[in-house]
């Protein structure tokens, strides 16, 4: 078969078990996925999963050590310069330059890429009132908000006209309001270019994987563990979740005492999702109610209260990996302090 032809027709990106390592570190780990034309693929996985390796993998920034990846069409390993020619990048970490205008940062990426005397002009123009920067073209970037930021630089990744917009973490560090704007920004832009065009975001947020992705590959120490609109993951784990609260620190003695007491006739997964709550996965959520209600109360184990819900992807991703998501999350003070205690509690 031709890889590149198929590549080329229907593909933006597929990849050949792809792999980086750092010495004993593998960073990204025979990992294949493919993204389709006018597609919005996420990652999603803690810090330190590998997702911005991938990423920088694809934009030919890094060299894997194994396997390779076909990006619109070009080998990474045989063709960089016309996989650079064919993506935009916004990284993790803002790069727009704070000392120039918004309109002057476009300018020296167009520069950059040989983009030159009205064609040029008239790009900057379009990408600025895409992003609703326009009224601010001249000014100067260090003013900006987070949220702005961010915007000039999905305004610059788009530039180049791109057939594959890579977005690493693209609302990391930004407040709900400058998030949620992105969120629309995001999906505006699908919805314009559709053809010939896709999207590749990676997160830690489930909720902005959830609302955002069409697909979404979980990925966890360099390894992809479940790939599936999220819908799907969701179904695949099947069933419903119990979530109870009970006194402070006594989650772990919940969770072996639901264990002993034929728990694992009726309980898929139980896991721990902060100090006072405890979650149990069930396929049938009437009759395992009632089961759990009569353990704690012969093990005089108080449950405070009660919630039944649908799996959400962070259900997901305790569920391949047997961890939360949020451990990891530093953004959330709250969160990551609650999380680094039961990472602490597990390992005693
Ligand atoms: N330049 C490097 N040298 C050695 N190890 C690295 C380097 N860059 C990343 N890593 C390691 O690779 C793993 C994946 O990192 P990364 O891709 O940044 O994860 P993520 O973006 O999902 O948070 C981590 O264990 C990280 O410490
Ligand atoms: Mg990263």
């Amino acid at each position: 078969m031709d890889i590149e032809k198929e590549v080329t027709e229907n593909l933006i990106v597929k990849t050949n078990d792809l792999t980086k390592a750092w010495d004993e570190i593998v960073a990204v780990d025979h990992v294949n996925f493919e993204i389709r034309e006018g597609e919005i693929f996420g990652m999603l996985g803690p810090n330190g999963a590998g997702k911005t390796t991938t990423i920088k993998l694809l934009c030919t920034l890094l060299t894997p050590t194994g396997g390779t990846a076909y990006v619109a069409g070009h080998d990474i390993r045989r063709d960089p310069e016309k996989v650079r020619r064919a993506i935009g990048y916004v990284p993790q970490d803002i790069t727009v330059d704070g000392r120039l205008t918004a309109k002057e940062n476009l300018e020296l990426q167009a520069a950059l890429y040989g983009i030159k005397g009205k064609d040029r002009d008239d790009r900057i123009e379009r990408m600025l009132k895409l992003v609703q920067l326009n009224q601010r073209a001249d000014g100067l970037v260090e003013m900006f908000s987070g949220g702005m930021r961010r915007r000039l630089e999905i305004a610059r990744g788009l530039l180049v006209e791109p057939q594959l917009l890579l977005l690493d973490e693209p609302s990391v560090g930004l407040d709900p309001v400058s998030r949620k704007s992105i969120w629309d920004h995001v999906s505006k832009l699908k919805r314009k270019y559709k053809n010939k065009f896709a999207i590749l975001m990676s997160t830690h947020y489930m909720e902005e994987a959830d609302r955002l992705c069409d697909r979404i590959a979980i990925i966890d120490r360099g390894q992809i563990v479940a790939l599936d609109t999220p819908t799907n993951l969701k179904k695949a784990i099947g069933g419903q979740i119990i979530e109870i609260d009970v006194e402070n620190g006594k989650t772990k003695r919940t969770m072996k005492k639901l264990q002993e007491n034929d728990g694992s006739k009726f309980m898929e997964k139980v896991s721990e999702l902060s100090t006072t709550t405890v979650a149990i996965e069930v396929k049938d959520l009437e009759s395992a109610v009632p089961k759990v209600f009569k353990i704690a109360s012969e093990n005089n184990i108080d449950i405070k209260q009660v919630r039944m819900r649908s799996p959400t992807l962070e259900d997901v991703f305790i569920h391949h990996t047997g961890k939360s998501l949020r451990d990891e999350d530093e953004t959330d003070p709250i969160g990551f302090i609650r999380g680094q205690f039961a990472k602490r509690m597990r390992s005693v």
